[in-house]
C-alpha cells in the first residue's frame, strides 16, 4: 500500500516540474497527448515501479507502439534489458551503464539495425604508419583542438564505417584547411560497392579511403544527403567536398602505433567488435571479456579523437555515430593496451593536403 502511494506521489511531483514552466497553449497540448501515452502504456502493463519506468522511457524516447501485444513485448525487454544495466552498475565496474533509445530492443534486433556484418580486415596485415621517438603526451584530445565535427546518427543502417570515414575526413580537412566541412555518407553507402564495401551491410573505412581517392573526391553532406538506406549512385564531381590523396593503415593489433598516430597526426578511424552490453554504455572506461580482436570480428567502425588515463586505466577517446544522446554525449571511453574488442585490428587514417 505505502508503495503505490508513492509510485503515485512520483507521478505527482512529475507533472508538477512540467508544469511548472511557462504554460502557454501548445505546452498544454502537447502535455496531454504525453499523458495519453504513458498512461495508455500503463493501462496495459500496470502500475509496478517497472511499469512506470517503461512508461517514461517511451514518452522519453517518443516510442509508438502498435498495440497492446507489442507494448507488453517491449515492456518485457526493456525489464530484461534493465536488469542487465542494474546488476551491471551493481558490480562497481568501471564503466556504467543506463537506459537509451535501445533498451526496449533485443541484441538480434539491435545488430540488425546498427552493425554490419563482420569484415575481412586483414588487408591492413602490413601498416605503412611511421614511428618516430618523440616522447608522446600522457593525453591527447583532438576536440580541444576544434577540429572533431559534430557527433551524427548513422539511424537503421549498419553504415558505420561511412561515418568513421567522414569523421575522420572532417577532421582532417579542418585541420588543413581551418574550414568546418560536412561530408556525404550516403556517397560512400550508394557509390564504394566496388571497393569491397556493401552500403547498409557493413565495409571498412580504409576501403572507403580507397575509394575515394581512385573516385576523385567525396561530396558534401548537403550536396549528397543521407537517407540511411541503399540507393542507386547519384555521384557528381561538381560537389566535390573533399579529395583524398592518401591513406595511411595501422599495423594490425599495433596499438603502440595507433597511439602515435592519434597523438602527432589526427583523428584515426578504428573498428572494433560490438557485443551485447556495449549499446548500453554511458560513461566511464569500457572494457569486455566476450568480444573478440581478430581481424573477422571487428562489426563496427568508430572514430578515435584521443587517450588518456582514467582512475589508472588507460583508454583511447572514441566517437561513436549513433547520436549525441547515446553513451557519453555521443563519446565513449575504451580500454587501451590490449588490443579490446580489436580497437587496433582495423585503424586508418586519411590524407588530404
Ligand atoms: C581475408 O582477406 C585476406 C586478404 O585480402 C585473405 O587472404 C583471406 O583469405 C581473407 N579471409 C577470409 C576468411 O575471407
Ligand atoms: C590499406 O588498406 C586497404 C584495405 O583495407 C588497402 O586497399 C590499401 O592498399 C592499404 N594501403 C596501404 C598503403 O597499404
Amino acid at each position: 500500500m505505502s508503495r503505490v502511494l508513492l509510485l503515485v506521489a512520483g507521478v505527482l511531483m512529475a507533472c508538477i516540474a512540467g508544469g511548472s514552466a511557462i504554460m502557454d497553449d501548445d505546452n498544454r497540448i502537447r502535455q496531454v497527448v504525453d499523458d495519453e501515452v504513458e498512461s495508455s502504456i500503463q493501462h496495459v502493463v500496470g502500475y509496478s515501479r517497472r511499469a512506470f519506468s517503461f512508461a517514461r522511457f517511451a514518452h522519453r524516447y517518443g516510442k509508438r507502439y502498435e498495440n497492446a501485444e507489442e507494448i507488453q513485448r517491449r515492456f518485457q525487454i526493456f525489464s530484461e534489458n534493465l536488469r542487465m544495466i542494474r546488476s551491471h552498475n551493481n558490480k562497481r565496474l568501471s564503466y556504467t551503464m543506463g537506459v537509451n533509445e535501445f533498451t526496449d530492443m533485443t541484441w538480434d534486433e539491435f545488430r540488425n539495425h546498427k552493425l554490419g556484418a563482420a569484415q575481412n580486415c586483414s588487408a591492413t596485415i602490413k601498416g605503412n604508419h611511421k614511428l618516430t621517438h618523440v616522447p608522446l603526451p600522457e593525453s591527447k584530445d583532438w576536440r580541444e583542438a576544434d577540429i572533431v565535427s559534430p557527433v551524427k546518427n548513422q539511424g537503421h543502417c549498419g553504415s558505420c564505417w561511412t561515418f568513421s570515414t567522414t569523421g575522420a575526413l572532417e577532421a582532417a580537412y579542418k585541420q588543413a584547411f581551418g574550414k568546418d566541412i560536412s561530408l556525404s555518407e550516403q556517397q560512400l553507402v550508394d557509390c564504394a560497392g566496388a571497393f569491397n564495401n556493401f552500403g547498409c551491410h557493413g565495409g571498412l573505412p580504409s576501403q572507403a579511403f580507397e575509394y575515394i581517392k581512385y573516385n576523385g573526391g567525396l561530396e558534401t553532406e548537403n550536396a549528397y544527403p543521407y537517407t540511411g538506406k541503399n540507393g542507386l549512385c547519384k555521384y557528381s564531381s561538381e560537389n566535390v567536398g573533399v579529395q583524398v590523396l592518401d591513406s595511411v593503415n595501422i599495423t594490425l593489433g599495433a596499438e603502440d602505433e595507433l597511439k602515435h598516430a592519434v597523438a602527432f597526426v589526427r583523428p584515426v578511424s578504428v573498428a572494433f567488435q560490438v557485443v551485447s552490453g556495449f549499446r548500453a554504455y554511458t560513461s566511464g572506461v569500457y572494457t569486455s571479456t566476450t568480444c573478440g580482436s581478430s581481424s573477422m570480428d571487428v562489426n563496427h567502425a568508430v572514430l578515435a579523437v584521443g587517450y588518456g588515463v582514467e582512475n589508472g586505466v588507460p583508454y583511447w577517446l572514441i566517437k561513436n555515430s549513433w547520436g549525441a544522446d547515446w553513451g557519453d554525449n555521443g563519446y565513449f571511453k575504451m580500454e587501451m593496451g590490449k588490443n579490446m574488442c580489436g580497437v587496433a585490428t582495423c585503424a586508418s587514417y586519411p590524407v588530404v593536403a
